[in-house]
């Protein structure tokens, strides 16, 4: 990929609903956002670092009420865990919004009237499904495709955004611009969303009341108060926190966006929405979308509805932030999903942080004590080790290219590449021997050697560990502004005076709990699992409880009868099964099922049959699943 160094460099995360305090999911787009920002900011680049809070929409109002409180009182309260959590992680944001602020409130209104006179919002009707935790319009499923959840059913006047109208400009742009979305392997699925058609999007809300009202010029063509649907309201703070059409002070030198991260949750808001709103308004897209993917804890996505959040705040005490960091970084795949265990921290630090960095950093320490009281001179250490710096600049250059991927954790590891080679030249050079044949000038020519590669490891990893980092460079009497100096114009040190600290990242211990988990893995044999899905998958499968109500034989058929299953619906539900070999009509009447009630309908022998009754067929025949006890019709499986 071509390397592109900006002048100007803004980077985003989403902004977090406040119905929700902050978990590990959040800390790591923070996290991953943060380490970008510093990374340019180290290469020279002006940075504009934004984060903050998604404040509107029926999922905060619910989540207010629910807790007996106004809805502006209860998101100034969760606001402030999110802005406290991120300033107690040293996040080097520039900017933290919160879209119930007037001046982002005045950037939306001023942005719907621009699509508004542009012709690109109309009113209408919205009729069709919601899902209030992912805040999205669902026509045609029963459960959110996305969460798995339970949608409502809408019915409301609504404006419309002309979406559809951006079905091919966004194909074009997908075409031209092939790194836009990252990784990108991710585009197929944008891709693929278009193609399936893309329908105008609802825009506004009348059924509840906590957002951006919208302008009056608009208003005035309705009777209904509107609302502002919470996705064009959250998404335009990436252009009001530059002051776009709001009094603020005007940032839009640093517009378009340079990255934007988001979780892969959000990925067609961003990729999709976005760039079409930008397009109405006339304002250049961003360059890269990045979706990362989901950390799950025990297999299942990490969120508040399924109770398995882990708090940032906890981890980090326990920890550091800097191991956190390096963790959250290195442990998974950029783009992939990824679970999370005090195990895996414990043994991913103690594997690369206390074994090869603090260890290259101890061994240095001691023998440079120990052999030359902390003062290494060697002017011919560079021809000596030519061949070794030359592939610690190698190991530099491909980290680099990898940043602008955001592959972050093959980024590191090109990083401990230098640190492993180090290592080894020690593991190699045996200084305690040479010691012993008096060849100090070879020792000190290792040590020089050494030296370097530690303080152009550290600037390298100062952005994703800066206080790790600064500790390193401390050792030299070098500052955070190096990095000019050695990764970019290649310089070296032929003299170095070092500096004693603690040691950097003691070996972690295996605690009481984490033996409990290792010993629970332990206990159990490994199992091989075919076709692993995961817990959202199973979500969206949709098996329900009915009674059989009626059964008719269908002459034609030897094996297929056409039952009438209830399933506490509006009516019963039609389904042909394969059953007629095993069960007389008769003995199935009043019978509970199970039914997999969201499989798309499909004829059988010429009847439609909306849905499929599970059973279980072994050498004695088959038998269909019924619950052990009466369960309401309609009850979901899970
Ligand atoms: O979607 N693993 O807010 P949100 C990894 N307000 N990342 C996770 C995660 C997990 N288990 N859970 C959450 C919204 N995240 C909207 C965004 S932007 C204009 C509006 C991270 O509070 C990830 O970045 O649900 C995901 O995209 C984001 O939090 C969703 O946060
Ligand atoms: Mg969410």
């Amino acid at each position: 990929m071509e390397v592109v160094l900006n002048s100007k460099f803004y980077v985003t995360t989403p902004i977090y609903y406040v119905n929700d305090k902050p978990h590990i999911g959040h800390a790591y787009t923070t996290i991953i956002s943060d380490t970008l920002a510093r990374y340019h900011s180290l290469c020279g680049d002006e940075v504009f670092f934004l984060t903050g809070t998604d404040e509107h929409g029926q999922k905060i109002e619910q989540s207010a009420k629910k807790n007996n409180e106004n809805p502006s009182e209860y998101v100034d309260k969760v606001a402030s865990k999110f802005k406290d959590m991120w300033d107690s992680f040293n996040i080097s944001y520039d900017k933290f919004i919160r879209t119930s602020e007037v001046e982002h409130k005045n950037s939306v209104k001023n942005a719907f009237i621009k699509m508004f006179n542009k012709g690109d919002i109309y009113k209408g009707e919205y009729e069709g499904n919601y899902c209030i935790s992912c805040e999205s319009f669902v026509m045609n499923a029963i459960l959110c495709p996305d969460c798995g959840k339970e949608l409502v059913k809408l019915k409301e006047e609504s404006y419309f955004f002309k979406l559809s109208a951006y079905e091919d400009r966004l194909l074009k742009f997908y075409d031209e611009n092939p790194n836009f979305i990252l990784p990108t392997y991710r585009k197929k699925e944008v891709i693929n969303f278009i193609k399936n058609g893309l329908e105008d999007l609802s825009i506004t809300r009348t059924s509840f009341k906590w957002g951006v009202e919208i302008p009056n010029e608009v208003a005035q063509m309705s009777d209904k108060e509107h609302v502002v649907y919470v996705w064009l309201d959250a998404l335009m703070n990436y252009l009001s926190a530059l002051g776009y059409e709001n009094n603020l002070e005007s940032k839009m030198e640093f517009f378009p966006p340079d990255i934007q991260l988001v979780g892969k949750d959000i990925l067609k808001f961003h990729a999709i929405y976005w760039p079409a709103f930008l397009m109405s308004l006339d304002l250049p897209l961003p360059k890269h979308i990045a979706a990362h993917g989901w950390w799950t804890k025990d297999g299942a996505k990490m969120s508040k509805s399924i109770g398995n959040v882990v708090n940032p705040s906890e981890v980090v005490s326990e920890f550091g932030l800097d191991v956190f960091r390096y963790f959250l970084l290195r442990e998974v795949p950029f783009g992939q999903d990824g679970d999370f265990s005090q195990r895996a921290i414990v043994e991913r630090s103690n594997a690369d942080l206390s074994n090869v960095l603090g260890n290259l950093l101890n061994r240095l320490l001691g023998m440079g004590e120990k052999y030359f009281d902390n003062n290494l001179d060697s002017l011919s250490f560079a021809s000596a080790y030519e061949v070794e710096l030359k592939e610690v600049e190698d190991s530099i250059n491909i980290a680099r290219e990898y940043i602008f991927k955001v592959e972050l954790h093959n980024y590191l590891e090109s990083i401990w590449r230098i640190f492993d080679l180090a290592n080894l030249t020690i593991t190699k050079k045996e200084p305690w021997k040479l010691i012993k044949e008096n060849k100090y000038n070879e020792v000190a020519e290792l040590l020089v050697f050494i030296s370097n590669t530690l303080i152009k490891g550290a600037y390298m990893l100062y952005p994703c560990m800066p206080a790790s980092a600064k500790k390193i460079l401390s050792v030299f009497s070098l500052g955070d502004d190096g990095f000019g100096r050695f990764v970019v114009n290649k310089e070296i040190l032929t003299s170095v005076k070092l500096n004693h600290i603690p040691p950097l990242f003691p070996r972690l211990e295996v605690k009481e709990e984490i033996k409990q988990e290792i010993k629970s893995e332990a206990k159990l044999e490994p199992l091989s699992i075919e076709n692993v899905i995961d817990r959202d998958y199973f979500m969206n499968i949709d098996i329900k409880v009915g009674t059989i109500i009626e059964v008719e034989v269908l002459p034609k058929s030897e094996k297929l009868l056409k039952l009438r299953v209830d399933l506490g619906e509006t009516r019963p539900r039609q389904i042909i099964a394969g059953i007629k070999l095993y069960y007389e009509p008769q003995e199935l009447i009043g019978m509970q099922v199970c039914v997999l009630a969201n499989l798309k309908p499909a004829k059988l022998m010429g009847e439609i049959s909306e849905g499929m009754i599970l059973a279980v067929k072994d050498d004695s025949g088959l038998s269909v699943i019924t619950p052990h006890k009466v369960a309401q019709n309609g009850s979901k499986i899970s």
